[in-house]
């Protein structure tokens, strides 16, 4: 008799074993080093970030020497109310887009606008008759929502300087290291040897490369306007340990050799009109050396992310997916999924430390973090892993192959047993991925319980909605649909219906055609 049966008589046969085997499922690189280095290299997002502790005594130091703390705080509300972008309830319904087939190439708004003999003037003289229909509606929107949204073009007084030095520095000095630690992670063999920040202000990107790349620049530039900031800048970066910084006013003053890194920060919104930004990002552009890296930050509201937009169109329509790539936040060279939606933007959040309340409080004296939300672009001016390799097991690095993963593009909804998380990923999708504790560890469901907003997901996808954040449920949309089919019916004038010859002629009175 076995032991089993010694032990439980004849219920040995009958006990449900109620559990189930593991299952394995068959993995290329069973090796843990190699499992440890995809998983770290996909955790790109970080927890909360300091300023560099020795500039920030500089900092305080200033604010306690320069500024009366009172007055600071009433200039800082003053620069946040100037600065603020619009909120989520105000974004431009859907951005346009380059790759978009036009629907009605004789009859959409606009083929009707160049058609009208009323509008040929304004068509020649302002010299669009030249421009697609998709070029003209980007400047179109654009103009829309800068007028909307004022762009305000700050005056960087002494007091208005260290009043951003207070307010804004320790969250964009966050910004810019978070940008560049993914760029050093993704493209190990990047070394930022000649470097400009471009509008640095007090140049917490030049500090944030000194961070992460220590004594690797050779030469730094710094092109700043204003005098103010210039001074701030001055004394902030004179004890890193770098070649001396070249302090500019504008971007021609400069010799014309190319750069490896070129950082624009908070910039594009303090310039005005699409076509000087455009402008300004094709001049940047023209500096790089092939291999160099133009990294764009803008706040993380619907304005700083139509610059983004607008910029990664440029690049694409203009420059060519073969010439370049996104090294971040997109996983691929084409039209952005997020852009089309209407309802949401691309942007990623930073857990930051205040600048210390004994000298400036900014708001509550309870809270010493905040989350710098920001929009950006990372882009490399050579072809990619993606576009060199077919897919991602054709990629031979960890880092290459993290080019094809899908970005997580909200925090990550952590429901009972399972998680939903929203990706960008190519081509050109935003899905929901649903992972659920009864698969595999393969299935990243406990990766996915620790993964932050920003972060790359390097698991299998189980996509649970094609398009995610299903705005109108799939009945209201069919309703809606009918609707519009009925509207449409109703606008229709069938050429025998009475009334039809005295609405034609009313409409010829008004709109001359
Ligand atoms: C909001 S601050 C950003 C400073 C810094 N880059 C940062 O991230 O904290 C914008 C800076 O851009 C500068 N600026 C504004 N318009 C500019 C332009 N057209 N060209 C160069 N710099 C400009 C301003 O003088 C100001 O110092």
């Amino acid at each position: 008799m076995t032991d089993a049966k010694l032990i439980f008589g004849k219920l040995s046969k009958t006990i449900h074993r109620g559990f189930k085997f593991d299952r394995m499922f068959p993995s290329d690189d069973l090796d843990p080093n190699a499992l440890l280095e995809l998983d770290q290299l996909a955790l790109v997002s970080m927890k909360t970030q300091d300023a560099p502790r020795s500039v920030m005594e500089k900092v305080v130091r200033l604010l306690r020497d320069f500024g009366q703390k009172q007055d600071l705080q009433r200039y800082g509300r003053y620069l946040l109310k100037r600065q603020r972008s619009r909120t989520s309830t105000e974004i431009p319904s859907v951005l346009p887009s380059a790759f978009l087939p036009e629907d009605d190439r004789d009859n959409g708004p606009l083929a009707k606008m160049r058609k009208n003999p009323a509008f040929k003037d304004l068509f020649d003289h302002a010299g669009v008759s030249n421009m697609d229909d998709s070029s003209l509606r980007r400047l179109a929107v654009a103009h829309k929502e800068d007028r909307r949204h004022v762009l305000y073009q700050m005056f960087w007084s002494p007091e208005a300087a260290l009043t951003y030095l207070a307010h804004r520095y320790p969250a964009t000095c966050a910004a810019n290291f978070r940008v560049l630690y993914e760029l050093a992670r993704r493209a190990p063999e990047f070394q930022p040897r000649r470097v400009m920040d471009y509008g640095a202000g007090p140049a917490p990107g030049i500090t944030a490369v000194q961070e992460i790349w220590p004594g690797i620049m050779e030469y730094a530039t710094a092109i700043e306007p204003s005098e103010h900031m210039t001074q701030l800048g001055k004394y902030l970066t004179t004890d890193l340990e770098m070649p001396a910084i070249h302090w500019q006013r504008c971007l021609y003053d400069s010799i014309e050799e190319p750069l490896d890194l070129i950082i624009a920060s908070y910039v594009q919104m303090e310039v005005k009109g699409q076509e000087s930004r455009d402008a300004l990002v094709k001049r940047l552009w023209a500096r790089l050396r092939p291999g160099g890296v133009l990294v764009l930050i803008e706040p993380g509201t619907p304005t700083g992310f139509r610059f983004m937009h607008n910029t990664r169109e440029l690049l694409i329509s203009r420059v060519g997916p073969e010439n370049f790539h996104f090294v971040a936040p997109c996983p691929h060279e084409g039209m952005c999924p997020l852009a089309l939606t209407g309802r949401d933007w691309c942007h990623f959040s930073q857990r930051v430390r205040r600048t210390p309340h004994r000298v400036y409080c900014k708001g509550s004296t309870r809270r010493f973090m905040e989350e710098e939300k920001f929009s950006f672009l990372c882009i490399r001016r050579s072809p990619g892993p993606r576009s060199k390799y077919r897919c991602e097991e054709h990629a031979p690095t960890a880092h290459e192959k993290s080019y094809f993963w899908p970005r997580i593009m909200f925090p990550v909804i952590k429901a009972g047993g399972h998680s939903l998380i929203d990706v960008c990923c190519a081509p050109q999708n935003f899905e929901r991925i649903s992972v659920s504790k009864s698969k595999a560890h393969s299935f990243g469901y406990r990766w996915s319980r620790k993964a932050m907003w920003g972060d790359l997901w390097r698991f299998p996808k189980r996509v649970a909605r094609p398009e995610a954040r299903l705005y109108i449920p799939e009945k209201t949309r069919e309703h809606l649909d009918r609707l519009a089919k009925r509207a449409w019916k109703a606008l229709k004038w069938e050429e025998n219906e009475p009334g039809y010859v005295e609405e034609k002629e009313r409409d010829q009175q008004f709109y001359g055609h």
